[in-house]
């Protein structure tokens, strides 16, 4: 049986970039005979999110999110990452296993800095608490955007460096990156991403997300002029949805009987439809609030099972006991 594990940060709003990159994958990976780990990365998102308020929130709001879009608890695993003391305990045997370079190389804490973030500690050493994530639940795929695919190597190369060293102990993962999808651009055209405000939410009220999908960059035409369906980012969302005619859509763009107006009306339509039971459930599970705590509480009893045994061979592997 595959093991698949991945994790995503409270660190705002979900998107339709996050939806059909990491969170899709997972859900259709759950129809499967796969064992299935799915957590929020609350320890990840302290080295950027400084609010508490705000953190509680995302926090809140994400379990509501993934609940509702269908991740089903009892098919995967579902926990918070600060409930498993054993990732940071992990992540410092680690730490004390990596080469500073290794690190200095991260794609990720480089363009962080470059933005401009605080380049903390915490910052710096983000790929080895994302290996310790990985590793202590012998994970063989990590669903991931094309932007995580480094971490997960480096997850990969500590794992093998620490096999030689000390026997073998880990899993070796692989990055698994959903390569229909690659990356979905924002309203601007380019990556779809919280950092850059471009971005459509999944649960968004019906007049901003009408508002948001009118302000997809399109090219000015002539109404009832021809349009090649491969060059507009309006029908490449189309596809991504996938409840329309595809080829009586594209018929209708080369012929001029719709244009980019008449398009994005129905991919209003489209998208108001698609995540409308996923909208009931999130508003049935805001009012049992409680019940989403216990779901949690489960999920890292049983997580920190696992992630227990695993360290306690660690911690005899390195002679700490
Ligand atoms: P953001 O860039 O908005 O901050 P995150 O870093 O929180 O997004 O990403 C969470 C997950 O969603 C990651 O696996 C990431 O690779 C994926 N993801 C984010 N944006 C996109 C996108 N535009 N296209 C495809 N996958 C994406
Ligand atoms: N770094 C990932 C992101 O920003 C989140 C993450 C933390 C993760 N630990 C992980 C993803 C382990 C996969 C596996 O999207």
């Amino acid at each position: 049986m595959t093991r698949i594990l991945t994790g995503i940060q409270p660190s705002g709003q979900l998107h339709w970039g996050n939806y059909f990159g990491a969170i899709r994958p997972m859900i259709e990976a759950q129809k499967g005979t796969n064992e299935m780990f799915f957590f929020i990365a609350d320890l990840h998102a302290f080295t950027t999110v400084r609010d508490p308020k705000v953190f509680r929130e995302n926090q809140k709001n994400i379990l509501l999110d993934y609940l509702a879009l269908g991740l089903d608890p009892e098919k995967s695993l579902f926990y918070r990452q600060s409930d498993i003391p054993a990732h940071t305990e992990l992540a410092w045997y680690l730490d004390c296993l990596c080469p500073m370079g290794l690190l200095e190389r991260a794609h990720s804490f480089k363009d962080k800095k470059a933005k401009g973030l605080e380049a903390n500690a915490g910052l710096f050493t983000y790929p080895m608490l994302m290996a310790a994530d990985i590793l202590l639940y012998s994970a063989d795929k990590v669903p991931v955007g094309k932007d995580q695919k480094q971490h997960v190597e480096m997850a990969r190369d500590i794992a093998q460096k620490f096999n030689s060293q000390f026997g073998e102990a880990f899993t070796l993962p692989e990055p698994q990156i959903a390569e229909n999808v690659q990356t979905i651009p924002g309203l601007d055209g380019q990556k779809m991403s919280k950092s850059y405000g471009n971005t459509i939410s999944i649960f968004e009220n019906e007049k901003t997300l009408k508002k948001q999908i009118n302000s997809i960059k399109t090219a000015s035409v002539e109404m009832g002029e021809p349009i090649d369906p491969a060059t507009c980012s309006v029908f490449a969302f189309h596809t991504l949805f996938e409840t329309l005619d595809l080829d009586d859509l594209a018929a209708k763009y080369r012929s001029g009987e719709i244009g980019f107006g008449g398009s994005k009306k129905l991919l209003f339509e489209t998208v108001w439809e698609y995540f409308r039971s996923a909208r009931e459930r999130r508003t049935e599970l805001e009012k049992n609030f409680d019940q989403v705590e216990e779901i949690m509480q489960r999920g890292a009893d049983r997580a920190r099972k696992i992630a227990n045994k695993k360290l306690d061979e660690i911690r005899k592997g390195i002679g700490i006991r």
